[in-house]
This record gives C-alpha cells, structure tokens and sequence, in this order.
C-alpha cells in the first residue's frame, strides 16, 4: 500500500521480475485490487493508492471500504508493504495508515522507494528518519529502487520473514 504514485505495481514487477502490473506516470492507475500468484508461495497484492487529489473522486471514495474490507480479519494476510517515496519525508496519511495498520495488528514493512533519485549518504538519513516519523522498529524499514533494482534482494528477504512468521503464527 501508499500513496498514489509511489511505485507500488512498479515494485511488484521488480519483485516477480515481470511487467505484469501496470504501471503510470500519472496518479490513479491502479484502482482495483490485484492479486498476483507467485509460484504456489503465496500472493503479491497490488492496491490502488491513496491521498492524491488529482485521483478520480470515485475511486478516491472507494479506497477505504475497499482496502479496509481487504484487510480487516483476513486471515491469509501475512503482512503489509508500505511504500514511501525516498524523496519525502512520510505524509501525515502514511502516519495515519500505519497507525492503523499497528491497532489492527497487522505486521508491517516499510520500503522507501525509487531509492534511484537520492544519494547513498541521503538515504541512511531517509530512513532514520522514516523509522521515527512512523514508529518503527530499525528492521522494519528498508529502501530499494524499481529502476536499478538495487535492494530487491532485501525486500524479498524482509517479505519471506513475513511469510514464515505467518506460517508459524
Ligand atoms: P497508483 O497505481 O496510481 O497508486 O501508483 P503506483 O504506486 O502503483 O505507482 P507506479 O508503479 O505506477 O509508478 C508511478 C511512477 O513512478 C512511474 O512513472 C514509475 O516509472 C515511477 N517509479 C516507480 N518506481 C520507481 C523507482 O524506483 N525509481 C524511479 N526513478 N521511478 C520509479
Ligand atoms: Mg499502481
């Protein structure tokens, strides 16, 4: 999940190594929820993102219900991908989301994306930074960039961890 824009479908290609999200430049491209099989594993779930005013008011209104009933008591949910843009401190509805996300109690990973678009030096800050802004434990919070690729193997490690703590649980 994240705003509009982030790179969520952009992330899952990267992820799968296969464009089979679509992706845009624009705000709102994604306004259903896809499901995507990887291998017999599990599934990468891509959602339409949020807090964009340019997004069509309809697909704006049904965000909420949509995601909440998506998440809210499904059992086969391991975890949540946040998305931030690298760039940009968290917004105040990334603040909210998360919230949210802690008093539902579903597990978090927050991945500062297009990591591509600031410096080495820049990002260790972005992601202190983001850790704090959103209450996160330090192994929470990872970067990555869907352009280079750099820092996929870590997101899909962070994703197995969620996968073996759900097979556990
Ligand atoms: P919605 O479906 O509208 O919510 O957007 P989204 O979060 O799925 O974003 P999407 O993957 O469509 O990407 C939005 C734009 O960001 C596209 O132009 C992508 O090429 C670009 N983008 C995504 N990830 C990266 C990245 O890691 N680096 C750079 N430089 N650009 C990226
Ligand atoms: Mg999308």
């Amino acid at each position: 999940m994240g705003r509009s824009n982030v790179g969520k479908s952009s992330l899952l290609n990267t992820l799968v190594q296969r464009r089979i999200a679509r992706t845009s430049r624009s705000p709102g491209k994604t306004q259903t929820i896809n499901y995507y099989a990887v291998d017999d594993a599990c599934y990468f779930v891509d959602l339409p993102g949020y807090g964009y005013a340019a997004v069509p008011t309809i697909v704006r209104q049904r965000w909420g219900p949509m995601t909440e009933a998506y998440m809210v008591d499904n059992p086969r949910l391991a975890g949540v991908v946040s998305l931030v843009d690298c760039r940009h401190p968290p917004t105040p509805l990334d603040r909210a989301m998360t919230t949210w996300l802690a008093e539902k109690r579903l597990p978090v990973l927050a991945v500062l994306t297009k990591a591509d678009k600031v410096g080495r030096a820049a990002r260790e800050e972005r992601i202190q930074e983001t850790t704090r802004s959103l209450g996160l434990d330090s192994e929470q919070v990872i970067w990555c960039s869907s352009r280079t690729g750099e820092g996929r193997d870590h997101v899909l490690a962070a994703v197995d961890g969620l996968l073996e703590r759900k097979v556990d649980a």
